[in-house]
């Protein structure tokens, strides 16, 4: 088991596609470790994990925690940690939060949403050892502001911005660009443009890599489904299912029988 790094995660474009799904406790980490390239501790867990209906709510602090316990699954994937809302507001701050994030956690990377302005944070972090994952088009740390989440980059103005967005936070030292909710011409777009591997999601077959917020690939969360969400299990049935035998069996009293209990 070798662990994955940029070198190897760079070197595979244009050759193999990269494969990466969020994860936000050792449990889980540890069963995709052996098949994904990249682990996202995304702040989508605030969703996720925590309930919310929006990424905004969730800390430094509590991004660490998680990362954390992602750490100690997943032993093999390049491990990448959001910059959670409020964490980037300046180059300065954005340093000092990836420091903090960096020193708490065995990160590989850090993720940071945003567009041309934040090509400065992106050069401060890279001359100060963070590797920093861009993530461009749809943003969801925005959609309080946006007043929801809409596919960006369906016009030629906005197209064009955005293919800016991904030049410069290359040229800025980003090792990757994650591509967020935009049509597939635009994703196939800057993947050619760029020389660093882009990872999509909600942007077609085009990018390097592809990524999925996990509990959406595997059907956990199935109140509201995004076209761009392929569902790989019933994750949500099949939990269902098992929890309503355990239930009817303790309350019938078929659990535990005597295979399951201690003797003297
Ligand atoms: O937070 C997250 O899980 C993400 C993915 C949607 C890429 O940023």
């Amino acid at each position: 088991m070798k662990k994955i790094k940029i070198t190897d995660l760079i070197a595979k474009k244009n050759r193999e596609k990269i494969v990466m799904i969020t994860a936000y406790d050792a449990l889980f980490a540890r069963l995709f470790d052996d098949y994904a390239d990249m682990i996202l501790v995304g702040d989508s867990l605030n969703m996720s994990f925590g309930g919310a209906n929006e990424t905004l709510g969730i800390s430094v602090d509590e991004m660490i925690y998680h990362a954390r316990a992602v750490q100690r699954g997943a032993k093999r994937a390049f491990l990448v940690v959001d910059m959670p809302f409020g964490s980037t507001i300046t180059p300065e701050i954005s340093l000092k939060n990836a420091v903090k994030i960096y020193k708490n956690t065995l990160c590989d990377a850090v993720k940071i949403e945003g567009s041309k302005e934040i090509a400065p944070t992106i050069n401060l972090l890279n001359q100060n050892g963070i590797a920093v994952i861009a993530h461009i088009g749809l943003k969801p740390q925005l959609s309080r502001q946006e007043g929801g989440y809409r596919v960006v980059g369906k016009d030629d103005k906005e197209a064009k911005s955005i293919l800016e967005d991904a030049l410069a936070l290359e040229s800025a030292g980003a090792k990757m660009v994650l591509i967020e909710g935009v049509p597939s011409d635009l994703a196939k777009e800057i993947t050619k443009a760029l020389k660093v591997p882009t990872i999509g999601i909600g942007a077609g077959a085009s990018c390097d890599g592809q990524v999925l917020v996990w509990s959406d690939a595997f059907g956990f969360y199935d109140e509201f489904r995004p076209k761009f969400v392929k569902r790989y299990m019933d994750g949500a049935n099949l939990i269902r299912e098992a929890m309503k035998n355990y239930a009817d069996e303790v309350r019938n009293i078929k659990f535990p029988s005597s295979q399951y209990e201690y003797t003297k």
